[in-house]
């Protein structure tokens, strides 16, 4: 057991090396400190995990909470101002509330549920390529395809209009700025729940055929009318559903040009796209910052006493490049079936619109690199426009050409 509560602790976050490994810091601690303490921005202290096991061990716990407006929560940036505001959504949900929560919306993401969309997205995916390919060279991809292909996805599927996604997009990526004022993350926070709680309100007076009108049916069969439920489900959904994948879409693309060797498994046979999919998504590990949780009683973790009340990182990039999980861990490597990776996370709370990235991943990059043999990135990767400050990793933008 280790208490270090007055001795020095090492500062998070800590820098990527840029631009794909995780902090060099990961594998020291790891080494020596696997389960250890760190210093906050928030000047607070919380557990950070660095093994792979540990890491599943403690999101596989029922003993640790995920109630992100918890005082007691280790979060990055100071959120008080809205926690009074707030209604908590899945995601900061625990038992007994989350489990009836995610039910309710699981059989939205099913992998057949999934495929019935795959035509739909590969028509999204190939007119996104082809404004690519219209705006001239050279041209930014995150504009062009990253951003949109999963904004336009998500917004069919909840039923929200795609001509708002400049709204929507701006506000929810002031959200997941780390720098953004906190009055100004609580404007995003209102502006987004004004907006998504008029739209909830037109589609319970007549409700349409997507997520969010299928839910207000549901809920009215059930008899738990619940307005507010269904706006917090939507912003989640909402945010959660685009600048993720968004961030993958942009990052898998500069590691492929990067990796030319692989590019070539790729084209050369679509069928291990998905393993690509997953060893990408492993390799980035884009939201370590989503598998963070506050400990409800005392646990020991990997033989160290957490106590009740202590927050914890349980951090998935370090997790995923953990060398007692992955052989050459720093390496990408498409052939690997990069299995059990906990990019999603992992136990009640992993990513519920998981089959939904896979595939949209999945077509780009089948689709991109074939109608576009010719990509190229216009910069030297280490001077792209890194999201360093962001809760999820990725880049504002990407520019390409291919003549
Ligand atoms: C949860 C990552 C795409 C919706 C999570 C978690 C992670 C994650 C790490 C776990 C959070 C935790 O343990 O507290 C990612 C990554 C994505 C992605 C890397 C893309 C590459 C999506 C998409 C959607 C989505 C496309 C929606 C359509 C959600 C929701 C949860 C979640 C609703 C909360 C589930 C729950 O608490 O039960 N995601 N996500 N995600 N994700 Fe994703």
């Amino acid at each position: 057991m280790s208490e270090t509560t007055t001795e020095r602790v090492p500062s998070f976050p800590m820098e990527r090396r840029c631009p794909y490994a995780p902090p060099a810091e990961y594998d020291e601690l790891r080494a020596e400190n696997p389960v250890t303490k760190v210093e906050l921005p928030t000047g607070r202290q919380a557990w950070a995990l660095t093994r792979h096991e540990d890491v599943r061990a403690m999101l596989a716990d029922p003993r640790f909470s995920s109630d992100r407006m918890s005082p007691q929560f280790p979060t990055l940036v100071d959120n008080t101002q809205l926690r009074s505001t707030f209604r908590p959504s899945l995601i900061s949900m625990d038992p007994p509330e989350h489990g009836p929560a995610r039910r309710a919306v699981v059989g939205e993401f099913t992998v057949r549920r999934m495929e019935a969309l795959r035509p739909r997205i590969q028509e999204i995916v190939d007119q996104a390529i082809d404004d690519l390919l219209a705006a001239g060279e050279p041209a930014d991809l995150v504009t062009h395809v990253s951003l949109p292909v999963p904004s336009l996805v998500i917004c069919e599927q909840l039923g929200v209009p795609y001509a708002d996604h400049d709204f929507f997009q701006q506000h929810s990526s002031k959200l997941l700025n780390r720098e953004t004022a906190q009055e100004d993350r609580r404007d995003a926070v209102d502006q987004l729940t004004s907006y998504l709680g008029k739209l909830i309100t037109e589609k319970e007076a007549a409700p349409t055929d997507d997520l969010l009108g299928r839910q207000i049916v549901k809920q009215r069969e059930e008899g738990k009318v619940d307005h507010e439920a269904l706006v917090s489900l939507a912003f989640l959904l909402l945010v959660a559903g685009h600048e993720t994948t968004a961030n993958m879409i942009s990052l898998g693309t500069v590691a492929l040009l990067e990796h030319p060797d692989q590019l070539a498994l790729l084209l050369n046979d679509p069928g291990v796209t998905l393993n690509a999919v997953e060893e990408l998504l492993r390799y980035f590990t884009i939201a370590e910052l989503a598998t963070t949780r506050v400990a409800t009683e005392d646990v020991e973790i990997g033989g160290v006493l957490i106590r009740a009340g202590e927050g914890v990182l349980g951090l998935s990039n370090a997790a995923n490049h953990d060398p007692a999980a992955y052989d050459r861990p720093d390496e990408l490597d498409i052939a690997r079936g990069a299995r059990n990776h906990v990019a999603f996370g992992f136990g009640a709370h992993q990513c519920l619109g998981q089959n939904l990235a896979r595939m949209e991943l999945q077509i780009v990059f089948d689709t991109l690199f074939r109608r576009v043999p010719g990509l190229r990135i216009e910069k030297p990767i280490d001077e792209l426009d890194y999201k360093r400050n962001s809760t999820v990793y990725g880049l504002h933008s990407l520019p390409v050409a291919w003549s």
